[in-house]
């Protein structure tokens, strides 16, 4: 009965997922800054980047679940669970922005959910030192992709830099309580396959 209601619970965390019903424990970032006057190209072009961080985040979710069901350390996945509870948050702040700049989600979000969440749950199955290794090597990759996106952004759009600005400084600090927990490092080739599955998604998302 145990293993069916959990199967209930990431059925449950999927569908909230793909339907974006999460709730927010903290307000946007960009909810106190002023809208600047965007010609229809900067929206275009801000509006794909947030489909990209947003399909992120959908994978974060996925990915946190799937961790978060084989971690065997209750301490390792409080952590998760805490660290997923904010990736929450960057769901719902970068879908709200890509509604402001009239921009549309990904038609693929099922499909970067399933991935993600298989990748989750096979990195769980190693262990907790690789697991945590994952969210570390993981982290650091989005906090990069991030900083290219504020490159990308210009001075010109402060609501979406806010935003981004925001995840960045969660997904360092989420990079930080895994190297705290005693994530081990990961071998250079599962970096760069790690890195070269994310251009895939990235170079994707921004069309599709
Ligand atoms: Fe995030
Ligand atoms: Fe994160």
């Amino acid at each position: 009965m145990r293993g069916f209601d959990s199967l209930i619970v990431l059925f449950d965390g999927a569908l909230r997922t793909l339907a974006g019903v999460h709730r927010v424990q903290r307000a946007s970032p960009a909810a106190q800054v002023a809208e600047d006057a965007l010609d229809a190209h900067a929206r275009a072009e801000a509006a794909a980047l947030m489909r990209v961080n947003h399909v992120g985040e959908i994978c974060a979710q996925a990915l946190y679940q799937g961790q978060a069901l084989t971690a065997r350390d209750p301490q390792t996945r409080g952590t998760l669970a805490q660290a997923a509870t904010e990736e929450q948050d960057h769901l719902v702040w970068s879908a709200q922005r890509i509604a402001e700049l009239g921009g549309r989600q990904s038609l693929l979000n099922p499909l970067w959910y399933g991935g993600a969440f298989a990748l989750g749950a096979v990195a769980g199955a190693l262990g907790d030192r690789w697991n945590l290794a994952f969210v570390a090597e993981t982290e650091r990759q989005v906090e990069a992709h991030l900083e290219g996106h504020l490159a990308r952004l210009g001075d010109a759009d402060a609501r979406t830099r806010a935003v981004v600005e925001g995840m960045r400084a969660d997904e360092a600090r989420h990079r930080q309580s895994a190297l705290a927990l005693g994530a081990a490092e990961l071998p250079e080739p599962v970096k760069l396959g790690m890195r070269a599955m994310a251009k895939l998604m990235t170079t994707l998302a921004y069309r599709v």
